[in-house]
């Protein structure tokens, strides 16, 4: 996949600078002149106070943090990119980085957001501006903005720089999609951060930086508030103390080293990627005999398949186990530093890109599918009754279990008794889930994972090992997948390069006429494939050809126009808090190097206590289906965990994430940037009241139950909350975005009868086949056409073990003989043509 992450920890703590939108986290603002430059500034202060944890959300710093901005006079009217800053940043402990997150009018999120981070070093002030397009480290930034300092003060415990800040607001990293804030929209978001642990090496403002661990949040701006009437002839100004050591990007020379792919052979099929649906795929095809060839992207995940990802502190050193194979590590992706080499850099949102995809990093929850999402969502030959073997060999082959400990006890159920009781009060009733799928309404149950033997398993403990095991199976790692090989309708080829040392590099081919290739990147990672393919939306297409890829992408003669991208969809989150006496909060962060030892003996001696269990306490899970006045029936799943969130801190919080699944009807759109990155343009969520409806009836239905529960508190919403406002204020905006998706993404690439190039909304058949080609398959996340009522990769899985028979079952492509028919917008024949003639043809 790609796709199925659980939400835990979607607010806990996210890299860097984490989502805090539309919001206006300040301790107070003022106006401030500076003595020495005479300019006048509007400023935002955080005031002196200790933060915990990274101090997300936070309204205070160790040392305090300031940021004052000057803006043009005309500002309010005319769209201005510059301004005049100061920051004034502390180094509390001596050492230390702050930083200004530039945002834009709905937000402020670290990706696609120009930062400026600024520290001191030897008496002058290094700034540097950094960027990142994903759930990677900020790198040094390559768009227009410039800086020129105008005057810095530095002391033992702060300093001061004001700056003059030149095309800041105008985010023109090359090969993004440009973007920009509008001052003339009035108001604007803007983030900060600050560390006291300085920057790797400090004399270097390329220098690679860790988490800021003082503090973070985002703040309002009011233009008008800002707009000053001597800003042109401060603009004037000159430095005061000279130094423009702005970062200049040390040139990269990474190079991958890789292998070349052995001459003349081909495979009857291939796999691209090694998710939850890939990995089922290339096993059901390569039992049948076919000669498979699976290739990932990324490297090994599970210690199992040669991964060896552990902590720094050695406490898995000399097991056969990595992080991927521990449970309560399973939150170690959101933590700081655990995306590095282990998140997709491609997308602006949370995807595994190593062995195992979604199924690697996601906090293991495995649901045997509700029939009703069969019936609900997907096509004939699709539904709960076609789809009950594959259901059923899914369970059969990876059970799963809600008492993973293998001394069969449940360990730190306090957050679940709290829940259970207020849901029991009101009459919801306690299940096995696994037992009866289709008992989705008003029940509530213990969590069940793929977990087995006390570790994660899953697709790569069972469908891999088997697939593995035979000759005609083969895997590479490391690479990855840069286009589709073409000729016209049928896929003759990949095209890979290494994606880290070792994989491979060159063009792989299938076999000759009767080969096929199966996408199973997952939901951004199978249409960016689809796109540099030339498959896409024509407005797509035409981003990869202004890309580096346009000199050797297809021509636009054979481009097949289906709308790859649409129909996205994702599980909307909303978060509400409640606060218990008796919940009490394990410190799974610090689980991560510096482990309770009890509990890290019990699980290595006998995969027992809560290391067996996923990070944070999850449970229960409850679920309840609305009928909405607009007659449709909308899903909703509750997962219980045990940390705060929507800033309340952890300790006797829980939070309890609603996430709207089938029956919504929302959806958004995903695209390619010109950096060849995948983005998600339009939020899939709550463009319809019923929608809408759904959230608000049902929260009001769980505040009112758990309202019966002695000594608990609600903490969001407030009790003075109702729940309609509280829907109503909470951002539905790209900025906040890390607050509300699921990271369920599913849908680009949607099964169905009517032909995307034809003005319907599929991508692929009912096969799976892709409209237009006679070879090319999709079988992952994106093929869905709309949400489940559970977490997706249990049915990820089946959909894989489903399409596996179909394709299996269709006859096999004949070559076409000279002059007969290839092609055409109606033929659903053999397009492998013989002779020269390529033309597409109707
Ligand atoms: C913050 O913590 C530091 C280190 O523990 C301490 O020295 C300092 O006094 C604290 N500041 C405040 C405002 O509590
Ligand atoms: C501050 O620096 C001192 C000396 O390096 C160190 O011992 C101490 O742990 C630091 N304090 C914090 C809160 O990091
Ligand atoms: C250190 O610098 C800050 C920022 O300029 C200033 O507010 C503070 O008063 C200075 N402290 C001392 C001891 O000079
Ligand atoms: C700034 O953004 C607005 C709104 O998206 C857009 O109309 C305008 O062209 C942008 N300006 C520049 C210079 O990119
Ligand atoms: C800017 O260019 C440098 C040097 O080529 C590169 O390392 C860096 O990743 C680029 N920044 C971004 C955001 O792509
Ligand atoms: C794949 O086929 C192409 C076109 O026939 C050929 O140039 C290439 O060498 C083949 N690749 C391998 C690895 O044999
Ligand atoms: C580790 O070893 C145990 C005991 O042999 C085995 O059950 C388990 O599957 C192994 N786990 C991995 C990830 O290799
Ligand atoms: C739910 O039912 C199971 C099985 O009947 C039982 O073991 C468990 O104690 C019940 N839990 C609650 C909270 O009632
Ligand atoms: C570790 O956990 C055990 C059992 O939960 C507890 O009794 C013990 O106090 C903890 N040890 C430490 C060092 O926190
Ligand atoms: C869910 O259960 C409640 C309570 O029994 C009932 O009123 C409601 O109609 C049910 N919802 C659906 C969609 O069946
Ligand atoms: C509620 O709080 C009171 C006072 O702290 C305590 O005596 C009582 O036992 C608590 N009840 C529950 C059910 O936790
Ligand atoms: C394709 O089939 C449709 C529906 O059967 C028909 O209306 C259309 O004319 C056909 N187009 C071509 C090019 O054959």
């Amino acid at each position: 996949m790609r796709t199925s992450i659980l939400s835990t920890g979607i607010v806990a703590l996210t890299t860097f600078f984490s989502y805090v939108a539309g919001q206006d986290f300040a301790a107070s603002k003022g106006y401030y002149t500076d003595p020495t430059t005479g300019i006048e500034f509007w400023v935002n202060y955080m005031s002196e106070g200790n933060i915990t944890g990274d101090g997300e959300f936070s309204t205070v710093s160790w040392g305090g943090y300031q940021w004052g901005i000057a803006l043009p006079q005309d500002a309010a009217t005319v769209d201005t990119f510059d301004y005049i800053g100061m920051i004034v940043g502390s180094t509390p402990n001596g050492t230390g980085w702050s930083g200004v997150v530039h945002g834009n009018n709905a937000g402020a999120a670290m990706s696609n957001h120009l930062m400026l981070l600024a520290w001191p070093y030897n008496g002058e002030i290094l700034t540097s501006f950094r960027y990142s397009l994903a759930y990677a480290d900020p790198v040094p930034y390559n768009g227009s903005a410039t800086i020129t300092q105008l005057h810095t003060e530095i002391n033992a415990t702060n300093w001061k720089l004001v700056y003059h800040c030149k095309n800041c607001y105008l985010f023109d990293q090359p090969g993004q999609t440009s973007s920009n804030m509008s001052t003339s929209v009035g108001h604007f978001e803007n983030g900060w951060a600050q560390s006291y642990i300085p920057v790797s090496d400090p004399s270097d403002p390329s220098s690679p930086i860790v988490q800021h661990n003082n503090g973070m949040g985002e703040f309002s701006v009011a233009i008008a508030s800002a707009t000053q009437a001597s800003y042109s002839n401060w603009a004037t100004l000159t430095a005061t103390h000279t130094n423009t050591a702005t970062a200049t990007a040390a040139a990269s020379t990474t190079t991958v080293s890789s292998q070349t792919i052995p001459t003349g052979v081909t495979y009857d099929y291939i796999v691209v990627g090694g998710g939850a649906g890939g990995i089922p795929m290339a096993d059901k095809l390569s039992e049948a005999g076919h000669s498979v060839l699976l290739i990932e992207k990324g490297p090994a995940s599970s210690a199992r398949w040669g991964g060896t990802l552990r902590p720094e502190s050695g406490w898995l050193d000399g097991t056969n186990l990595t992080w991927i194979d521990v449970p309560g590590l399973c939150n170690r992706i959101w933590q700081s530093g655990g995306s590095n080499g282990v998140a997709c850099a491609d997308t602006d949102q949370m995807a595994g890109c190593v062995l195992g995809g979604g199924t690697a990093v996601n906090a293991g929850l495995w649901w045997n599918p509700n029939p009703a999402d069969w019936d609900v969502n997907f096509p004939a030959g699709w539904q709960a009754a076609d789809m009950a073997n594959a259901s059923a060999r899914v369970m059969s082959r990876i059970p799963g279990t809600d008492h993973p400990s293998l001394d069969g006890k449940l360990y730190m159920q306090e957050g679940f008794d709290v829940v259970s009781t207020g849901l029991g009060n009101a009459g919801w009733s306690n299940v096995t889930a696994n037992d009866v799928p289709d008992q989705k309404n008003r029940t509530y149950a213990h969590t069940p994972y793929m977990y087995s033997h006390g570790e994660r398993g899953g697709p790569m403990a069972t469908y891999l090992v088997s697939a593995n095991g035979r000759t005609n199976f083969h895997m590479w790692l490391n690479t990855s997948v840069k286009r589709v090989v073409r000729d016209n309708g049928h896929a003759t080829g990949l095209e890979v390069e290494a994606f880290n040392n070792g994989g491979y590099a060159g063009v792989v081919n299938v076999t000759s006429t009767t080969g096929r290739v199966i996408l199973s990147a997952g939901t951004f990672g199978t249409a960016k494939i689809l796109f540099r393919s030339g498959i896409g939306p024509t407005d797509q297409l035409s981003v990869v050809n202004q890309s580096t890829d346009g000199p050797t992408m297809i021509d636009s003669t054979y481009w097949i126009t289906l709308p790859v991208g649409e129909n996205l969809d994702d599980h909307l989150n909303t978060n509400l808090v409640i606060s218990h006496p008796s919940v009490k909060y394990y410190d799974w962060l610090a689980a991560w190097n510096t482990p309770n030892t009890t509990d890290s003996t019990n699980y290595l001696n006998s995969r027992t206590g809560p290391f067996a269990q996923a990070a944070p306490n999850i449970g229960p899970m409850f679920w309840e289906e609305i009928e909405c006045s607009d007659g449709i029936t909308r899903q909703l799943q509750y997962t219980a965990r045990v940390e705060g969130s929507e800033g309340e801190a952890s300790g006797t919080t829980m939070t309890l994430s609603q996430y709207l699944g089938r029956g919504a009807t929302s959806r958004g759109r995903t695209t390619i940037g010109l950096g060849l990155n995948m983005v998600v343009s339009t939020l899939p969520w709550l463009q319809n009241d019923g929608d809408t409806e759904a959230v608000v009836k049902s929260i009001e239905h769980v505040v009112s139950a758990l309202n019966t529960v002695q000594n608990l508190t609600f903490l969001q919403p407030a009790s003075n909350v109702s729940a309609a406002d509280y829907v109503a204020n909470m951002p539905l905006t790209y900025a906040n975005i890390g607050d509300r998706r699921s990271n369920h993404w599913l849908g680009t690439a949607k099964i169905g009868t009517d032909d995307g190039r034809t003005g319907g909304t599929a991508v692929v058949d009912l096969d799976t086949k892709v409209y237009g080609t006679d070879n090319l398959f999709v079988v992952d996340a994106s093929i869905f056409p709309g949400m489940p009522s559970t977490n997706p990769s249990a049915l990820i899985v089946a959909v894989a073990e489903h399409a596996s028979e179909r394709i299996l079952a269709l006859s096999a492509n004949e070559a076409v003989a000279q002059y007969g028919r290839c092609g055409g917008l109606n033929w659903t024949g053999s397009m492998s043509c013989t002779g020269t003639r390529k033309l597409p043809f109707a």
